[in-house]
């Protein structure tokens, strides 16, 4: 940046943006680079001698760029996701999860040596540690799966020490192998539990889906193969869940990995985000709407009750997407596969419709509301026998590879440092201490 009173037309960059400040008469010249201009900069421009920069107040990050990304580019205005530039429709059309958990990670499709040895890698550890299944018996007979994930994950950091040199490519590789590997496992037992059932180890004749499937439903059989469509449309869940760019549960893995911590950890902080209503939920919250409107005939009075202002449409909206969220036309498809197995689940009907009267209501149509991906999701979840508790593990497990990419860019960024964001103090200054024995006197 350079002070235009002073230093004229010093820039670089895309262009730049003239500030004028109003309080010194001073004028300012801010590089502006790839659509955005440096918060560093801003400091710069002060109003005493020693006092304290311009800053930017923005809570929740709704227009502050924390990173630059290669990881997954979304444009919600036309509706697009790309994961490493690839399109999601196709990956969800003709990849499969470990080959796009490969993508996210490593940054480029693999060929056919890469991916086999990334497959037997994964398969090779998906088995955890004795002590680790101890570890979550321990828990109480109604523990939220959610909370015995997050907890397992960061556990996970004290059977690997040597995931604390984070600067070590081999140990970064293994760590994210391991997490990828280990993590339906995790999550199966979680559920298991809430059960009251037995765990039940990895079968690694199976791929990545049916193997989690085996182990959330296998009973006293030799062997347990889920039907082939249930396992293509976790499969196509998977990769639908397995990235969306900064949001909240990617930050919380970068903010916490940039203390530099071990990945088990930053990762956990990511459940932790997940697990969050506003965040992983929504999809259960979905499920409670339909039950609540009952049938098709209520549709009508129900949106007239939204559009007053009486709730939200719930499933509906997105603070990025301002068209059809893609992961949603996805979703509905693989419900018809499901179905096709577990018969129709009769909240369908009241979604098909919610979503015909609301796309060619004006209230929708110029608020630019359209269906998200949680809105057919839960319904796929429950035909699948899952309980609401559940829908957030199903969505944490494909998201760690997401989490991972993110976390190997940021660890990699020589542009990141600790995130330490700064604040605006409203509290009091300078008090003087009272010690209690004054301040309690009566
Ligand atoms: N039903 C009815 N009206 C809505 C809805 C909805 N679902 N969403 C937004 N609006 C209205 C809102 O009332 C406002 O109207 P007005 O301008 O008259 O005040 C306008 O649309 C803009 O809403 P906003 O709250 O400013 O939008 P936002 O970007 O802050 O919120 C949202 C995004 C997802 C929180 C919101 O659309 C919502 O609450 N949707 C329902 C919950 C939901 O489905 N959440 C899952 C999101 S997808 C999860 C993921 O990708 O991780």
């Amino acid at each position: 940046m350079a002070d235009a009173t002073s230093t004229a037309g010093a820039s670089s960059g895309d262009s730049t943006l003239l500030v004028h400040d109003n309080r010194t008469g001073r004028d300012y010249e801010i590089d502006v680079s790839e659509g955005a201009i440096k918060a560093a900069d801003l400091s710069k421009i002060t109003v005493g001698e020693d006092g304290d920069g311009l800053a930017v107040y923005d809570p929740g990050f709704v227009n502050t760029a924390s990173c630059r990304s290669s990881v997954t580019f979304i444009d919600g205005g036309k509706g697009i996701l790309e994961y490493r530039g690839y399109p999601i429709e196709q990956l969800a059309e003709q990849s499969t999860y470990l080959e796009v958990a490969y993508l996210l990670v490593h940054g480029e499709l693999p060929d056919k040596a890469e991916y086999e040895s990334w497959e037997h890698q994964i398969t090779y550890h998906t088995f955890v540690h004795e002590n680790i299944k101890s570890f979550m018996e321990g828990f109480r007979y109604d523990a939220h799966p959610m909370g015995m994930l997050l907890a397992s994950v960061g556990a996970l950091s004290t059977f690997y020490p040597e995931s604390r040199n984070i600067h070590d490519p081999k140990v970064r590789d293994m760590q994210v192998i391991r997490m990828i590997a280990k993590m339906p496992t995790l999550g199966a037992w979680a559920f298991r539990h809430a059960q009251g059932k037995p765990y039940v180890y990895p079968d690694n004749d199976l791929g990545y889906c049916a193997n989690f499937l085996a182990m959330l439903f296998r009973m006293s059989e030799q062997k347990f193969v889920a039907d082939e469509r249930l396992i293509h449309a976790l499969e196509v869940l998977f990769i639908l869940h397995a990235d969306h760019e900064q949001n909240c549960s990617a930050n919380a893995v970068r903010a916490v990995g940039s203390s530099q911590v071990d990945p088990y950890s930053a990762v956990a902080a990511g459940i932790g985000a997940l697990f969050g209503p506003l965040h992983g939920g929504a999809n259960e919250a979905v499920l409670k709407m339909l039950r609540r409107i009952g049938s098709i005939d209520k549709v009508p009075d129900f949106i007239e009750g939204v559009k007053a202002g009486k709730e939200r449409l719930m499933g509906f909206g997105h603070r990025v997407y301002k068209n059809y969220d893609p992961r949603a036309k996805i979703i509905k498809k693989a419900c018809d596969e499901v179905f096709e197995v577990t018969g129709v689940n009769p909240l369908l009907k009241i979604a098909v419709e919610l979503e015909k009267i609301a796309l060619e209501d004006d209230y929708f149509v110029s608020r630019k509301l359209y269906p998200n991906v949680d809105f057919y999701s839960g319904l796929i979840y429950e035909a699948l026998k899952f309980p609401p508790e559940m829908f957030t593990v199903l969505f944490a497990i494909p998201r760690t590879s997401g989490w991972l990419a993110q976390w190997l860019e940021m660890v990699q960024d020589p542009e990141q440092k600790i995130a330490r964001p700064k604040q605006i103090y409203t509290g009091d200054r300078g008090l003087d201490y009272v010690p209690a024995s004054d301040r309690w006197k009566s």
